[in-house]
């Protein structure tokens, strides 16, 4: 994972470089450094932490000719300040950040041993410095050192480059990891994604797999395969990557609170009143199409699960497969089937493995995701964007329920159920009465400080709730959480239920409510402490949360919005990084 940011020219680099590090923190924070360029030499900064423990040590330098800087998720080696980037090579000709993961770096180390290199810290990004330098010494080029470099590097890498010999200069190279460039009057610009760029630069340069070259003052010099290209603008509105918190204390808490809002973006942009604004064309082929089959991960591996249902429900085969498992297992392949591919991201690798499996088969991929121009939106046969606002928290929240209305709503287009624009609306009136109740979903919290263990429990979608409930509680609050379906609960995990055990019941559809409720009962029988979140259409006195009575595809939804609550709140009370938890990152750009 991690995020890189970089520029040469006349730019205030310590100020672009820390404020374009804080936005990127949502991609790791377990250490942070940046180096700069000035009167001829090149300075180096890090620490282990986040960037505010950076922005301590860091000194005024203006007067720099180029700067790099990196915010990290450790994937080799412990987050300390040794660990963190930025790393020198061994003769200190290259200093560098990188963010993706180098496959073959023990093998290189190995190789690079042998000819006498040694190695101060436990990351593959320090082989990379290394194998750059090696190749540089032997061509004194550093394009064609760093073309043999790409030659031998295995794995994906985003890499700002600063070389000692000429100080103003920011060399990069880019395979399967995001990376774009911008530029101003005063400088040029690189960057993991465009939020750091914002305000600096009003046009990008999307790097693809296997361009390099270097940055210097305004201009942009690019190469790909031994030759140089013209680098292609694209605009990006600046207003996509807003991220305020407009007085809210944490933006898990305003993400929740955008959903009403997030809703009926979604709902305006796909139905005009009359008519469906889907691609007519995609629209068309799934009509014909009897089969699909979902990729994703995380919360949107179970908004999948949803989509799932939502097309069984119009009658036609359905699948879902975890894409870490299926990219490497990729079964049932099936040229005539239309895979979707949800991610919040559009950037995580395992998705993005799939993505290259499936176009090497041919096969027709949709892409349902929040953000524009990421790999999963490009490259996809068909894209649907959630229009969800940029999602900071590393908790996935308005993006879940998002995903889930879309394929909805791509269902009601291929049958024809114009009314569904009435389930999303009464759906936005239920998250609207769950968000009027929150304080009471914080009472609840309240009671759950001392919990360690908890088990979701739910039948049918309410089955997929409990699973998204129980991933936000692990997550947010750190309390090991596992969910099951209500009738599984017999064949094993009771055995588990006793005093102090949290147990969470989520049941909204009718005709399952009986034997679910019977699940709870067993529940009670041990001494669990039962929270039970239900529609207003099967409620039972000493229910702990009741949401509106709509159908239940949508009031199982109006249920995880009270889930995510619960996590936020027991949180809150247990005094955790709610935005930021522990050892996660929001894009998750390695396998
Ligand atoms: C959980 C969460 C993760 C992501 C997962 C996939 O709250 O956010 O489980 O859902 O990492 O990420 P995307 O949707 O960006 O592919």
């Amino acid at each position: 994972m991690c995020g890189i940011v970089g520029g040469s020219g006349k730019i205030d680099f310590r100020n672009y470089l820390l404020s374009g590090l804080k936005k990127l923190e949502y991609r790791g924070y377990d250490s942070a450094g940046l180096a700069y360029c000035l009167d001829g030499e090149i300075k180096l900064h890090k620490t282990a932490g986040r960037v505010e423990s950076l922005a301590a040590i860091v000194p005024d330098f203006s007067g720099a000719s180029a700067g790099i800087a990196h915010t990290r998720w450790a994937t080799h080696g412990h987050p300390t300040a040794k660990n963190a980037h930025p790393h020198v090579s061994n003769q200190g000709l290259f200093t560098i950040v990188h963010n993706g993961v180098i496959e073959n770096f023990r093998f290189l180390k190995q190789q690079l041993t042998v000819r006498g290199f040694h190695f101060d810290t436990d990351t593959d990004t320090e082989v990379i410095a290394n194998v750059l330098e090696r190749f540089y010494i032997r061509s004194g080029n550093v394009i064609e050192a760093m073309r043999q470099t790409m030659e031998n590097l295995e794995g994906s890498y985003a890499l700002g480059i600063l070389f000692s010999k000429e100080p103003g200069r920011l060399y990069f190279m880019k395979k399967s990891s995001p990376l774009l460039l911008g530029a101003s009057n005063e400088g040029t610009y690189l960057a993991s994604d465009p939020v750091p760029l914002i305000g600096y630069s009003e046009k990008f340069v999307d790097l693809n797999d296997g361009d390099y070259g270097f940055l210097e003052g305004t201009e942009i010099h690019l190469f790909h395969d031994g030759k140089a290209l013209t680098p292609t603008f694209i605009k990006k509105e600046a207003d996509q990557f807003t991220n305020d918190l407009n007085g809210y204390p944490h933006y898990m808490l305003k993400e929740i609170e955008e959903i009403p809002s997030v809703l009926a973006t979604l709902r305006d942009n796909y139905f005009d009143g009359g008519d469906f604004l889907f691609d007519k064309n995609l629209i068309e082929l799934l009509k014909k199409t009897n089969k699909v089959h979902f990729l994703a991960c995380g919360t949107s591996y179970y908004a999948s699960k949803m989509g799932v249902k939502a097309f069984r429900t119009i009658g036609k085969e359905a699948y879902v497969s975890i894409a870490s498992e299926w990219g490497y297992d990729p079964y049932d392949a099936d040229p005539g089937s239309v895979y979707f591919l949800l991610s919040q991201s559009g950037e995580t690798a395992d998705l993005i493995r799939c993505q290259r499996v499936l176009q090497d088969r041919g096969a027709i991929t949709v892409a349902i995701t929040n953000t524009k121009g990421s790999t999963i939106d490009r490259k996809s046969t068909y894209s649907c964007l959630l229009y969800a606002g940029l999602e900071v928290a590393v908790a996935s929240t308005k993006t879940y329920v998002a995903q889930a209305c879309l394929v909805a709503m791509l269902c009601a287009a291929i049958s024809g159920f114009h009314d569904i624009m009435y389930d999303i609306d009464s759906f936005i009136g239920a998250v609207r009465g769950v968000i009027a109740k929150k304080e009471d979903i914080h009472e609840l919290a309240r009671g759950c400080t001392k919990v360690k263990n908890a088990f979701f429990l739910g039948r049918g979608v309410d089955y997929i709730s409990a699973l998204e409930g129980s991933l936000k509680l692990k997550e947010i609050a750190y309390v090991h959480a596992e969910a099951y379906p209500g009738g599984e609960l017999k064949h094993g995990p009771l055995a588990l239920i006793e005093k102090g055990v949290l147990v969470v019941g989520v049941v909204t559809k009718p005709e399952i409510a009986a034997s679910l409720r019977a699940n709870f009962e067993e529940v009670k029988a041990r001494g669990g402490h039962l929270l039970v979140f239900a529609s207003d259409l099967v409620k039972e006195p000493g229910d702990a949360f009741v949401c509106e009575p709509i159908k239940p595809f949508y009031a199982t939804m109006a249920l995880v919005v009270a889930l995510q609550y619960l996590s936020y709140y027991l949180a809150l009370e247990k005094g955790l990084s709610i935005d930021k938890p522990r050892n996660l990152a929001k894009s998750v750009t390695v396998e």
